[in-house]
Formats: C-alpha cells, sequence, structure tokens
C-alpha cells in the first residue's frame, strides 16, 4: 500500500478492545469502506479516506514513518512511546489530536493483595514488571525510587506469581485481571483513553482539508455523545 496525498490514512486497531468502538465512531463521520480480501486495508468510499487495521503498539511507528496519516490508540501507547522517542531523537513525531472518550483505563502500580501500601518509597529495590518502561522510569525518577524494571511484552500480571518481580505497572479497566491474581492496584501513573493520533506537524496537501473535514465531524460526533 502506497502513501497518497489526495487521501487520508488512518491505522486502528484490528482486534482488541478499541477496534470495534474505532470503526464504529469513525462510521458515525459518515465514513464508509470495501474491505480488502485479507481484510487489513479497507479503501475509503463515501470520502478517500481509508483504514489500516494493525496491531495497536504498531500505530504510532506508523505515523512518525508516514505510513498512516492518523491513527486511533490509546493515550498509554501514544506517551510510551513519545517518551522513547523524545529520548532517542530529542523530538516528537506524533501527537494526541483529540481524546475519544471511549477505551477508559489506568495505567496503575499493582502489589500483592497482602500488602500493605504506604508509598511510591516502598518499591525501592523491588523488581516492577511492566510494558511500560518509558512511563514507569519516568514516574519513578521523578519520585526518586530506585527500582529494577523488568520489560515484558504481555502477561504482565503473571511476574511476581512466577518470581520474576515483587510488583507491576499495568493498565487498569474493570480489575479484573488485577483480582485473579491476587494483585491490588495503587497509585495511578496515567488516566488513559482511545484517542486520534496524528504527526505534530499539520499536512501540506490536500490531506489537510480531509483531516480538517473530518476533525469538523468527529467533534460534531464527540459533542453528540458527551
Ligand atoms: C490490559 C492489561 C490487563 C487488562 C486489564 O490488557 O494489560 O491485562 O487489560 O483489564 P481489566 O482490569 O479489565 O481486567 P489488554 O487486554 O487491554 O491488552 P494487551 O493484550 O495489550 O495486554
Ligand atoms: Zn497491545
Ligand atoms: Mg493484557
Amino acid at each position: 500500500v502506497q502513501g497518497g496525498r489526495d487521501r487520508l490514512r488512518i491505522a486502528i486497531q484490528k482486534s482488541g478492545r478499541l477496534a470495534d468502538p474505532a470503526r464504529a465512531l469513525l462510521t458515525s463521520c459518515g465514513l464508509s469502506w470495501r474491505e480488502s480480501r485479507d481484510r487489513l486495508f479497507c479503501y475509503g468510499e463515501s470520502l478517500p479516506i481509508d483504514l489500516l487495521l494493525v496491531r495497536d503498539d504498531d500505530i504510532p511507528g506508523l505515523i512518525r514513518d508516514g505510513v498512516c496519516d492518523l491513527g486511533v490508540v490509546g493515550r498509554n501507547v501514544l506517551a510510551e512511546q513519545d517518551i522513547a522517542l523524545r529520548r532517542d531523537q530529542g523530538a516528537s513525531a506524533f501527537r494526541e489530536w483529540r481524546s475519544l472518550g471511549f477505551g477508559g483505563c489506568r495505567l496503575s502500580i499493582a502489589i500483592p493483595e497482602t500488602w500493605e501500601w504506604s508509598g511510591a518509597a516502598q518499591l525501592a529495590g523491588l523488581r516492577i514488571a511492566t510494558s511500560y518502561p518509558a512511563i514507569l522510569g519516568d514516574w519513578l525518577r521523578e519520585q526518586g525510587v530506585d527500582a529494577g524494571v523488568v520489560e515484558l511484552s504481555g502477561s504482565v500480571e503473571i511476574a511476581p506469581k512466577l518470581g520474576q518481580a515483587d510488583a507491576i505497572c499495568d493498565l487498569v479497566s474493570s480489575g479484573a485481571t488485577l483480582a485473579a491474581n491476587q494483585l491490588k492496584p495503587t497509585v495511578t501513573l496515567l488516566e488513559s483513553e482511545a484517542v486520534l493520533a496524528g504527526p505534530v506537524k499539520p499536512f501540506e496537501d490536500s490531506r489537510a482539508a480531509l483531516a480538517e473535514l473530518l476533525l469538523r465531524r468527529l467533534d460534531g460526533v464527540l459533542r453528540m455523545r458527551h
């Protein structure tokens, strides 16, 4: 799939919590598509706005590389990759354009249920498992706490049971995952929800007018949902 400048390409999650609500929201904005056979690409019919269905963690990089123009992704994923990018390249490549009001969750520190929580200082010298090492690292530094960060790409909640870590830093929505693993949430590092992400700089070709049209419709839909 080639990056065109007369069509807008939006990356959304292929499957997972944000997949259906993201599509429903864009449908409410008057978009409709014809799906490719492999269902990874949806060709915009009502407007020249296409969808690319991908893993959520890939969305910020797709925007940075210009493969996609916009994306619907959790603020948690965007923030994590922005911190890492600013550290490595010294500048942001994407930013939050709108918050979308669904997929709410929090990125929190969770500890074994049997522990008493007395504050961040308690984490000193412990190992904390997470898929968000950049956000956690920044927070630990702000708190002046020296703790080990164990980076895992998934199933973070079983790390304490496996003896891989003492505590975790992960997303909490209903709390069911933590409860099932005898963990409890303590302090929150980030309040997250689905956001529309886009480049830092505005578009300079015909995508600018398309993006503006989409944002206008989106703002209307979000106002009505409120
Ligand atoms: C998140 C998180 C927990 C779960 C918490 O994973 O990593 O596993 O949700 O939700 P709960 O509090 O409602 O139980 P998610 O399934 O969203 O995505 P992932 O596959 O990227 O971990
Ligand atoms: Zn993910
Ligand atoms: Mg999970």
